[in-house]
């Protein structure tokens, strides 16, 4: 039982109904046809860090969606924390996988979540997550027990590659200047078992079109004598992974880090259960490099996927046709030290390399960025850490995460300040998928872990 507990009943509901206001607003970023929601979305966040007692709320303007600002400076001398999230969200489709409306929030219970979980888009990535800090810093006020200074910054383009949040960060160094940076957009291992993420992998982002013949052509008459660009284009995909399953760009892994034996022996003492997780994702079996285990494929190793890829006739029944292009979206995760417009000129030269002379092939780069690491040595992770212990009973296990939130290795560099991941969502929460939903248990844990945090960081700086 924590000293937050009973407040944190009495005000349930009311945390609830507001977050709920939130999610009902559709802020999708990548869909123009949003606009208007997504801006509404910021003066919500605005309004919203105003009630809780934030100071200098500000809506501020970029040449994209807004950043909410606030702050609450108690003393100078005493460390400051930047809360960083975001309020934008995924597009909801496929619509009709849906089991109730992207935007119209309920609960309910799940086998992970028996005592319920909010279904929408954003519920966990990140509005649910985002809110738990607003509520946290409300609490801390009513208690009179922020012991830090605390400034938010809260984007709206995080899902589209936060371009014009890098643009405000370079304009707003002194603005933004803090201790650490504290961001809840991760998730941990399960309800019994916290975890505090302690990597995240970068991204390098590409489209290709591969374009054959100039014009679509019947695939009689000239079938077997030119160039079928989707047959061209899915051979050279097919060529960029070995038999083991290892990425063939040269040069691609020239500044992956290996792991020593030791951290690799300390990562397998995380739980996992590759029945679990098989049975989760209705797969007989797992699937990747060589050499390394699931846990480790999808976080310490860099991967390369097709995302999307399309081209010639996709509709009712048989057109015989030979198109003229075709195109595929292949995004490669990174690990730390592998940059990604070094990467995207690796894949650039030998997609383009590997291409034959009968098609040409066009490359072109997407948003991308680094990734990151912090250390369990750091004083916001052993508070954090401490934060983990006092409302879970139980000591979080650092896990690097196989996600991607390229802003944070720019944090490092702009702001010098380091971040530290309380993400509070599990896996199964299906962001970006149809169903998303956030726990209620976890949406009032994360509120109720945050002042802690705090707490153990203004102690101990
Ligand atoms: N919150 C996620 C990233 C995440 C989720 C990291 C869970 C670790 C665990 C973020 O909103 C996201 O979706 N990032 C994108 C990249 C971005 C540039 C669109 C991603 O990882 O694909
Ligand atoms: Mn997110
Ligand atoms: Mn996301």
């Amino acid at each position: 039982m924590s000293k937050y507990n009973s407040t944190i009943q009495e005000n349930k509901q009311r945390y609830l109904d507001e977050l709920f206001d939130l999610l009902r607003i559709p802020s999708i970023s990548a869909d123009p046809a949003y606009k208007d929601d997504v801006f509404k979305t910021a003066d919500e966040v605005a309004k919203r860090l105003n009630e809780a007692g934030a100071d200098n709320v500000e809506i501020c303007e970029t040449p994209g969606y807004p950043v909410v600002y606030g702050d609450k400076i108690i003393d100078p001398s005493k460390p400051t924390v930047l809360v960083y999230g975001h309020y934008d969200v995924q597009p909801a489709d496929p619509l009709e996988l849906w089991t109730s409306g992207p935007f119209e929030p309920v609960i309910k219970k799940t086998d992970l979540h028996p005592e319920g979980a909010i279904f929408a888009r954003g519920a966990c990535d990140d509005k649910g997550q985002m809110y738990m800090h607003v509520k946290a810093f409300e609490l801390m006020m009513q208690h009179g027990t922020l012991p830090c200074n605390i400034k938010f910054m809260i984007e709206g383009e995080e899902e589209v590659g936060s371009a014009n949040l890098e643009w405000y960060v370079k304009r707003n160094q002194d603005k933004l200047e803090c201790d650490v940076i504290l961001i809840s957009d991760t998730g941990m291992l399960a309800n019994d078992i916290p975890s505090i993420t302690t990597g995240l992998r970068g991204l390098a982002y590409m489209e290709v079109e591969v374009t054959g013949p100039n014009r679509d052509l019947h695939s009689g008459l000239y079938g077997g004598a030119v160039a079928n660009p989707i047959n061209i284009l899915t051979k050279m995909i097919a060529s960029l992974h070995d038999e083991n399953n290892h990425i063939t760009i040269p040069g691609f892994y020239d500044k992956v880090e290996e792991l020593s034996a030791e951290e690799r022996a300390e990562m397998a003492k995380a739980p996992f259960s590759i029945d679990d997780y098989k049975a989760a994702l209705d797969i007989d079996d797992v699937y990747g490099e060589e050499g390394y285990s699931t846990m480790e494929r999808n976080s310490i190793r860099p991967t390369l996927d097709v995302n999307g890829i399309w081209g010639g006739y996709t509709g009712e029944g048989a057109k015989t046709v030979i198109a003229s292009k075709a195109y595929a979206k292949i995004s490669m995760r990174l690990v730390p030290n592998q940059m990604p417009d070094e990467i995207s000129e690796l894949f650039e030269k030998h997609f383009k390399a590997i291409a034959p002379k009968s098609v040409k092939v066009k490359v072109t780069a997407h948003h991308g960025g680094e990734g990151y690491v912090t250390h369990t040595t750091d004083k916001a992770y052993q508070a954090a850490s401490k934060a983990y212990e006092t409302t879970f009973g139980k000591k979080p296990i650092p896990v690097r995460s196989g996600g991607s939130i390229p802003i944070v290795a720019l944090f490092e560099k702009e702001l010098k300040s380091k971040s530290i991941l309380m993400g509070f969502g599990l896996d199964s929460d299906a962001i970006h998928s149809p169903n998303e939903h956030y726990g209620v248990f976890n949406y009032l844990k994360g509120i109720e872990t945050i002042p802690y945090f705090y707490e153990f960081y203004a102690e101990n700086h």
